[in-house]
């Protein structure tokens, strides 16, 4: 079952021509950032650049059969806005000359997995990702003292926060009617779990440059999954306490 979905057509209409970016702006690296950041950044903006076809085609089938007549708009806005952010990445990455990659291979993985598995698990992959973006790009923000590159953050974790919020809001109504939903929700914290080390092993020089080590960044993981899936989660009650980056 889908929730009320009118006025997420709304607020990713009304998203299009927010918060430009000025390119103008002071944007110095420095060769340490630039070590740090440049093949972490390539993999995030291929990660953003996906085309959508299997998740439009995914939409129409479960709008068909709920017959509701938002979500394919939606699915194509938030697919646009995705895209969007993959071009914000690569001007950035074009004006300070680092290059961008066509293949990466948890790149490969995620789109494979996306991949004619039906609305509920594309969705469920993508969040997954999307949660663990939030996390790299506040890690990014605080990584570095270019201008450009921390409004260029802003604007990513705004949309990044928007999206886990009308993603989260699709699931939990999604699995509200399955019987087996906490079976569900375990698998999902298991793939989320997976997935946490992989991103951690391959961006670590970015998240901790940007204050994460590895407890700073398991415990704001499971904050991020308990906030959209809600308390209770098993993993997170091992989580360590530590500083909280995102506050000064
Ligand atoms: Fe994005
Ligand atoms: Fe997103």
């Amino acid at each position: 079952m889908l929730p009320p979905l009118a006025h997420w057509q709304k607020h990713f209409e009304s998203n299009e021509s927010n918060s430009p970016i000025n390119w103008e702006v002071e944007d110095i690296l420095t060769q340490k950032e630039f070590d740090n950041i440049k093949n972490s950044i390539a993999a995030f903006q291929l990660g953003e650049s996906s085309e959508g076809k299997h998740l439009i085609q995914a939409a129409k089938n479960y709008a068909q059969k709920y017959n509701d007549p938002y979500l394919i708009t939606i699915t194509r806005l938030f697919i646009k806005e995705e895209q969007g952010h993959a071009l914000l990445l690569k001007r950035f990455m074009d004006k300070n000359k680092i290059p961008t990659i066509r293949k990466n291979w948890s790149d490969d993985i995620f789109r494979k997995l996306r991949k004619n598995v039906g609305f509920e698990l594309s969705i469920t992959v993508l969040i997954t990702a999307e949660m663990l973006s939030l996390i790299y790009y506040s890690a990014l923000f605080n990584a570095t003292g270019s201008k450009l590159l921390k409004s260029i953050c802003e604007k990513l974790v705004k949309d990044e926060v928007t999206h886990i919020k009308y993603e989260s809001e699709l699931l939990n109504s999604i699995r509200k009617e399955k019987l087996l939903k906490h079976l569900v929700c375990f698998a999902h914290q298991f793939f989320y779990f997976g997935t946490m080390l992989v991103v951690y092993l391959s961006h670590h020089k970015v998240l901790n440059a940007g204050g994460y080590n590895f407890g700073g960044f398991w415990k704001h993981c499971w904050e991020e999954f308990s906030n959209s899936f809600g308390q209770g989660n098993l993993l997170k009650k091992l989580s360590r306490q530590m500083p909280n980056p995102f506050v000064n």
